[in-house]
């Protein structure tokens, strides 16, 4: 497939590389993050030693992949690429790692799904640059110290609290949370991506995506395609109007929330009283995957302060009642100590 054939569709994947930063000036936001890691390579590059290990962790769509690049960029390392279910075997990362050139660098994404087994050959080589090989079994077995070139391992989590903590504690060049964007920058995205589309867009269209994007750069990209699809069949410039009309289309709300979100703070409400009732409980009453629910909708619900946590159990607010237009009970601060 040749990308320069002029009617040939533009693969949606091509695309999603487009939106992604390319250069720290276009990463938008996360400014503490971007500060430390600023230091961290500038350091390591002064003194011509690769950075070390860096873990960054958040809910999807934050921005951890694409910090992985940006630092494999500004190292002018190879960036090799591969994620916690990707490595099955011990084998696997022996491979990954014996492969590796000195000053790549390494991102495994979804880091927390490595079995315990894997971690421990992760170890040494993150703490010591070497691979330990064990050969032959039993009392006559020996290790063998395999020395690894220098590398920066990149990792990225949406379940922080998965990691073992020895893990966690190898990654001595910081562990950063990702915390969800201002609207201010993700208006900033949106007039980024609407660019590189080369669509139009009006003040008033950015900021009804941006307000109802999650606060998730990759919402609003994604929100963004969608709004232009239904503008185009329209033949109507992306307006507030045109804007508001797609996403209501795609039933997210004024608050970016969708179905999905309405219907667990409805669970939550309906048939948990309002709570306190554990992820696991409502998962399983909205017949959804617990790690959807706890990475995906709890964050952002959390974030807009429509639940919250409790020792006992998640528990809706007030802002959750008065949302889906429900009578606020009078016991509910109760609930909420
Ligand atoms: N800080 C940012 N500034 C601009 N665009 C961003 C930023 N963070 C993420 N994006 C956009 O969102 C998309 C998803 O980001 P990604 O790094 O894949 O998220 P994650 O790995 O955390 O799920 C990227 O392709 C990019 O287009
Ligand atoms: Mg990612």
């Amino acid at each position: 497939m040749s990308s320069d054939t002029p009617n040939e569709p533009t693969p949606a994947i091509h695309l999603d590389q487009t939106l992604r930063p390319s250069s720290w000036d276009e990463y938008v936001g996360q400014t503490a993050v971007k500060q430390n890691l600023h230091i961290l390579i500038s350091a390591a590059k002064e003194r011509g030693t690769p950075p070390e290990h860096v873990l960054f962790y958040g809910p999807p769509g934050l921005g951890k992949t694409t910090l992985a690049h940006l630092i494999a960029r500004e190292l002018g390392g190879n960036l090799r690429s591969t994620s916690g279910p990707a490595i099955e075997r011990v084998g696997d990362l022996a491979a990954l790692l014996t492969n590796l050139t000195a000053g790549d660098i390494l991102f495994i994404d979804e880091i927390h799904r490595l079995s315990r087994s894997i971690e421990e050959v992760l170890y040494p080589a993150m703490e010591s640059g070497v691979l330990n090989i064990i050969i032959g079994k039993g009392p006559s077995a020996r290790t063998l110290e395999l020395p690894l070139p220098s590398f920066t391992l990149v990792a990225a989590t949406t379940r922080v609290a998965d990691l073992s903590a020895p893990l966690r504690s190898r990654f001595s060049g910081g562990v950063f949370r990702l915390e969800f964007y201002a609207e201010d920058d993700i208006a900033q995205i949106i007039k980024r991506s609407a660019k590189i589309l080369g669509v139009e867009i009006d003040e008033g269209g950015v900021r009804e995506i941006a307000k109802r994007s999650r606060a998730t750069p990759r919402t609003s990209n994604y929100l963004l395609k969608r709004a232009r699809d239904y503008a185009q069949l329209k033949r109507a410039p992306l307006s507030k109007q045109t804007v508001s009309e797609s996403l209501g289309m795609l039933e997210v709300d004024d608050l970016g929330l969708t179905p999905l979100d309405r219907k667990l703070l409805a669970v939550l409400i309906e048939r948990f009283n309002g709570g306190p009732a554990g992820v696991g409980a409502l998962a399983a009453a909205l017949s959804e995957e617990t790690n959807t629910i706890s990475e995906v909708h709890e964050p952002f619900l959390l974030q807009l302060g429509l639940i919250e946590r409790t020792p006992r159990g998640r528990v809706a607010t007030e802002k959750a009642y008065l949302h889906l237009g429900k009578p606020v009970p009078k016991d509910l601060n109760q609930k909420l100590l």
